[in-house]
């Protein structure tokens, strides 16, 4: 905490000595078990709905009739190995989503999305995964988790490099979007900020809408640590595809055998819905769907 502070220092009154790239560079590096919340992130609403726990190691949201709330990356990324340890709402959370996402700003923007729809106690909470790309939504994925996620922390990943994007539960990857740009697909390729968010999504969530959330179980709270960032900072002059970042590396370029093998098993056994898929909806299979295969 004191180096990061002491560099955040060093940046802010020495723009004439440390180049822009070092500055980012630092704000990177600003991993590891003594991150703070506040090192990279700020709570962008609700704020009366937010906690610091355990000296800034961990934040709770919560939500009840009057808010739900919400936190975001100080910093842009063009790439990195995201992640978020996440505690879900317990007992009867139908109709609660909690959201960890990458967004970027504006019109036609990319977004990449976990979200946990809350259900009824004994019912499990499905994980809705969700890929952007030029303000195009759609192309959900649906699986059930093969541990209760109300009981205990998770690591939840995303691996966002030139090569591919791949969404992790723990160790395991549970979704991967080749960069296939070159063959015409479309992948994301904007500035994205991390978002984590709780909040009432009782109009579509839990059974599509017909079971609503029960506010007499407010508030419903979910419980985040990890707020140490391996990502690139959006800056010019900062090459976000090198490989001198870790993630870009050829250990990240694609899956490994095991990962691989993992990734099958999930596909074969825990999705649910894959919007590729979904011939009803798409009659004609999605571009990005047909060049995975
Ligand atoms: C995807 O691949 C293309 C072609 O290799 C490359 O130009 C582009 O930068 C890559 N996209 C991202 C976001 O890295
Ligand atoms: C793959 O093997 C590595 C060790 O080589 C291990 O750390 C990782 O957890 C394994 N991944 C899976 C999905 O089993």
């Amino acid at each position: 905490m004191g180096f990061v502070l002491s560099w955040r220092w060093l940046c802010l009154m020495a723009p004439f000595v440390l180049s822009h790239l070092t500055c980012a560079e630092s704000a990177m590096k600003s991993s590891g078990s003594g991150t703070g919340f506040d090192d990279n992130y700020v709570v962008t609403w609700g704020g009366y709905h937010v906690v610091n726990l355990n000296r800034g190691s961990e934040v709770q949201l919560s939500m009840d009739q009057s808010s739900g709330a919400g936190f975001s990356s100080r910093y842009s990324y063009d790439s990195g190995f995201f992640h978020m340890k996440i505690k879900l709402p317990n007992k009867n959370s139908a109709g609660i989503v909690t959201a960890y996402y990458l967004s970027s700003t504006g019109n036609n923007h990319d977004e990449v999305d976990f979200e946990f729809l809350g259900n009824k106690e004994g019912k499990p909470i499905i994980l809705q995964t969700n890929i952007y790309m030029n303000g195009q939504g759609g192309r959900e994925q649906r699986l059930d988790l093969w541990f209760d996620p109300t009981a205990d922390f998770h690591d939840y990943k995303v691996l966002w490099n030139p090569y591919h994007l791949v969404f992790w539960v723990d160790e395991t990857p549970i979704r991967v979007l080749k960069n296939l740009t070159r063959q015409g697909a479309e992948f994301p390729s904007q500035p994205m900020k991390i978002i984590a968010s709780l909040w009432n999504g009782d109009s579509w969530a839990t059974d599509g809408g017909l079971t609503k959330t029960d506010w007499s179980q407010a508030p419903f709270t979910a419980q985040f640590q990890g707020f140490d960032v391996a990502g690139c900072v959006t800056s010019t002059g900062n090459s976000c595809a090198s490989p001198s970042h870790w993630w870009n590396g050829a250990q990240y370029q694609a899956l490994k055998p095991n990962q691989s093998t993992a990734y099958e098993t999930v596909k074969k056994n825990y999705i649910t819905y894959d919007y590729c898929a979904d011939r009803a909806r798409y009659p004609t299979k999605p571009p990005e769907c047909v060049l995975g295969e």
